[in-house]
């Protein structure tokens, strides 16, 4: 039997495609992690990840581990036991910050939207004017993109008022980052964390973070694994061992932000943009809804309302078995109710925006949909 899965066309929310410069450094011969030549890798990956982040922050690095280990320290970076956090939520991975920093220990006050709507800064202002309790914020934290309903959240609101109540501000850039803009330092964003494989394009298993000076020093010293001043020891100056990083990652890592790089971050936001305003034009002109409204829908990741009696696991098996496209469903209530649709880093390509199209219209018609043929791929077009 072959060991080689099939090969997809990754159009879901992460992991994305890679470009074949991240394959390519998946292959290179095996280095130490302590080698001099490494170690060279490193000081490069933590430069090209400042460049990224549009930050002066001198703590930049990969935490070894998924989206989840990324949000998971900046929290024990961020909130000490008994300290004040509010999350302001709006959609799955917001409830993940609270589901984690409850554990940590932190006091957790929710600043609540709807699903499909982005968290309102005026909501915020009221819950730090007079927190529950009378307790002090100590920290905000905001989802930039919500993945759960493709949600783009607005920031710079957030942070000043943040600030202004003396609260740092805790960015989820998960599925943001090198897709939508996020200059983190002149949007006043004091910590910030993102995972490889949505819009930057390379493989699961990294987490890239970054955090301002002025957060050092005062969270909580995590277990080990995860304590960012313990990280720091291997990806700065010093480059002692904490662990052994995954050698393999930090290539592919290091190859898929020179791409960023190189490219530039304006010229990657407006194709984000203009790929994905192209689908949203392909799928209304089926007739297809779209869960949030235009000023809060996001560049990378889109929610589809499934029509009325439309069986949503059917339709993405179809998709994947017919057409080798991966879309992915709803998560928590959005389950059953929604398709999302990922347009990130190298899977932001307009010959795959009209490929889905088409592959959509096929499918649908097939369970009895009643569409306008050929539409979708006309709007889409024109705007690509
Ligand atoms: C906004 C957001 N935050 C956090 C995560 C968790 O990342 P991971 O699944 O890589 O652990 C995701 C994953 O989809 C996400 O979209």
């Amino acid at each position: 039997m072959s060991t080689t899965p099939s090969e997809r066309i990754l159009l879901g929310p992460g992991p994305s495609l890679l470009p074949p410069e991240v394959t390519e450094a998946l292959a290179q011969p095996m280095l130490g992690h302590m080698d001099p030549d490494m170690l060279r890798i490193v000081d490069e990956t933590v430069g090209l990840m400042r460049s990224v982040f549009q930050t002066e922050n001198e703590l930049a690095l990969p935490v070894s581990g998924t989206g989840t280990a990324g949000m998971e320290a900046a929290l024990l970076h961020m909130v000490k036991p008994g300290e004040g956090l509010a999350v302001c939520t709006a959609g799955f991975f917001a409830d993940r910050i609270v589901e984690i920093a409850t554990r940590i220990g932190a006091e957790v006050i929710r600043v609540e939207g709807p699903w499909g709507r982005a968290v309102s800064a005026a909501d915020l202002e009221r819950t730090l004017a007079s927190p529950p309790g009378g307790r002090g914020i100590a920290c905000v934290a905001a989802v930039h993109v919500e993945t759960s309903t493709g949600v783009l959240q607005p920031l710079t609101d957030l942070a000043r008022v943040a600030h202004n109540h003396g609260a740092t501000f805790l960015v989820d850039a998960v599925a943001s980052l090198a897709g939508a803009d996020l200059p983190m330092d002149a949007w006043g964003i004091d910590a910030c964390y993102s995972g490889s494989q949505k819009c930057l394009s390379a493989p699961p298993g990294m987490a890239p973070l970054t955090v301002h000076a002025r957060t050092r020093g005062r969270g909580t010293p995590a277990a080990f694994y995860l304590d960012l001043e313990g990280l720091w020891k291997y990806w700065g100056p010093t480059h002692a061992y904490h662990h052994t990083v995954p050698v393999q990652q930090v290539y592919a890592m290091r190859a898929a932000l020179r791409l960023v790089v190189e490219e530039g971050m304006e010229a990657r936001v407006a194709r984000h943009w203009r790929n994905t305003r192209a689908l949203w034009a392909g799928l209304q002109a089926m007739g297809l809804g779209l869960l949030a409204d235009e000023p809060d829908r996001s560049p990378t990741i889109t929610t589809v309302v499934i029509p009325d009696g439309v069986d949503d696991a059917r339709v993405r098996t179809r998709l994947l078995r017919e057409y080798g496209i991966e879309i992915a469903g709803g998560l928590g209530p959005l389950r059953g109710k929604v398709w999302r649709i990922g347009l990130m880093g190298h899977s932001s390509q307009p010959r795959w925006v009209l490929l889905l199209l088409s592959a959509l219209e096929a499918v649908l018609s097939a369970e009895g949909v009643r569409l306008p043929k050929g539409a979708a791929s006309i709007q889409a077009a024109a705007l690509l």
